[in-house]
């Protein structure tokens, strides 16, 4: 990957937005004065500095790393990958490239998403493997899968016909109603209810498995579009046609019907067909369902070469909320929303502690305990924790803290798991952002490629986008505008 080598002033410019370091162009290691000795708060950055300081030397700015890259923008022309709409994906150009630098033959993705690493390393001809613990994900890959291998053209065309006609006029079984949720209900009319109903009768009665993941999931791809609901950022937004009385702000306009949204989704799928089964015939990646801290566990020592991934991000997203349409239709009722959200990696103010759990699953034992010392020791994230302790009144919410502290406690055992199965020699690209609250920033990039080099890797580079992501209107309020750092790490197992 060619890579523009940036002056370190430059990249010091994506460290706490500070005006007088982007004058300076001497490395930060070599004048660590001129880093401002307050944080926004007032509490101390020296832990923070010298961490960046560590670092200084192999943070690069990488021009060729734009969003389109990175986000999932990039896969919106790209046969499968188009049929979903996964905004926290990344774009399968990007695994190219990191794979070409990487090389190797077995390739693992711990939050493998719709799969994008697992097919794009499949279709290279690697072996690979995904571990996602929502199911959308994998019904996702699955159908990609599906259709690349184990489906004709001529049998979806068929059956497509078939749901479509079973949609406009097919009996409903009463208990293939969309199962509610408290955050789904009023989602849809009362038509869309029932083709939804139908929908899932006439698939419901499938026998062929490939066929019934494809209709399943091209169905699960557009009941947002024919609801009173859209995802917004963190939140769903709705339509005042919905009866929710704080819902005025959405408006939808006229909505079609699931027949004539699913037609144009099966189409679209029909239409891709050669092209993916061109790209991925061929061995399938295997897909483990269930949450990569566990499921790491099973995989063996020195099993991959090269992993590449992105975890959620510390930034309080709460996937169950985004697809709450999404699960509520593949089933999960209030309990397995409840269980799904405290099982996915932290990264949401609701999130407890997982450390007895992961005490459990990983036997009480002596590696762990060193783990969660390494975490507590590390004096980057202590100094955020004692400011953010310190202002714990001012926060929107306090539980902001434990967030951190949960997310960096699961991400140390995620590292000194991938330290176990990646071999000697091997390597780990991961996407990942930044986070600030209440003006201070965790500067997440640096306190994991610590943890990494604790735990057995080198890190070799940290590309930070050119353009970082920008704070809330709420912080740039009362902080002014900071950038934080996008970056993609590339760490090498020792
Ligand atoms: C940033 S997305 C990765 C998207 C992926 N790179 C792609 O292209 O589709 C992070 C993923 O991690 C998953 N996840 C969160 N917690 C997890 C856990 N404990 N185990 C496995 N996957 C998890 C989320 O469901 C989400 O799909």
């Amino acid at each position: 990957m060619p890579i523009a080598v940036v002056p370190l002033s430059e990249a010091h410019r994506h460290f706490k937005g500070s005006k007088k370091v982007i004058q300076t162009t001497l490395p930060l290691a070599a004048k660590p004065a001129s880093r401002p000795a307050l944080s926004p708060n007032g509490g101390s950055t020296s832990a923070r500095n010298e961490l960046f300081a560590r670092f200084a030397s192999r943070i690069r700015i990488d021009y060729d790393l734009t969003r389109r890259l990175v986000s999932y923008q990039g896969n919106k022309s790209t046969p499968g990958f188009r049929w979903m709409k996964y905004k926290e994906g990344f774009s399968t150009r990007l695994v190219e490239r990191l794979l070409n630098i990487g090389g190797g033959d077995r390739v693992l993705d711990p939050f493998s998403g719709i799969g994008t690493t697992a097919l794009t390393a499949s279709r290279m001809g690697k072996s690979a493997t995904g571990i996602e613990i929502m199911p959308i994900g994998n019904l996702a890959a699955g159908a990609i899968s599906a259709v690349a291998n184990g489906l004709s053209s001529g049998t979806l065309t068929d059956a497509s016909a078939r749901l479509l006609r079973h949609i406009e006029s097919g009996e409903a079984d009463e208990k293939r109603r969309f199962p509610h949720v408290r955050i789904t209900r009023g989602a849809f009319s009362q038509q869309a209810e029932e083709e939804i109903a139908r929908a899932r009768t006439f698939i419901a009665g499938l026998s062929d498995t490939f066929l019934a993941t494809v209709l399943e999931f091209a169905c699960m791809t557009v009941i947002e579009e024919v609801s009173y609901t859209r995802k917004d950022g963190q939140y769903l937004r709705w339509d005042p046609r919905s009866g929710r009385t704080n819902s005025t702000r959405l408006d939808k306009g006229p909505l079609p019907t699931l027949g004539s949204a699913l037609k144009r989704r099966l189409d679209q799928i029909i239409a891709d067909i050669p092209a993916v089964k061109r790209t991925h015939g061929g061995p399938s990646p295997e897909l483990i369902g269930g949450s990569c801290l566990t499921e790491l566990r099973n995989l063996e020592e020195g099993a991959f070469d090269t992993v590449i991934t992105s975890p959620p991000y510390a930034n309080r997203y709460d996937y169950t909320r985004t697809y709450a349409l999404e699960l509520a239709f593949l089933g999960y009722d209030e309990q397995a929303f409840k269980g799904l959200r405290q099982a996915l990696l932290s990264a949401t103010v609701e999130n407890r502690s997982k450390r007895d759990e992961l005490s459990e699953i990983y036997g009480g034992s002596d590696s762990l305990s060193r783990i969660f010392e390494m975490v507590d020791a590390n004096a980057a994230l202590a100094e955020v924790l004692t400011i953010l302790r310190a202002h714990a009144d001012e926060l929107g919410n306090r539980n902001v803290i434990g967030l951190l502290l949960h997310y960096f406690t699961e991400m140390a055992v995620v590292i000194a798991e991938l330290a176990r199965v990646v071999a000697p020699g091997g390597h780990v690209f991961m996407v990942n952002d930044n986070v600030r609250y209440h003006g201070e920033e965790a500067p997440v990039d640096l306190i994991l490629s610590d943890f990494a080099e604790q735990l057995g890797f080198r890190c070799k580079t940290i590309w930070a986008l050119p353009r970082g992501k920008g704070n809330s209107s709420q912080q740039m309020g009362r902080f002014g505008r900071q950038e934080i750092r996008k970056c993609v790490y590339h760490w090498q197992r020792m």
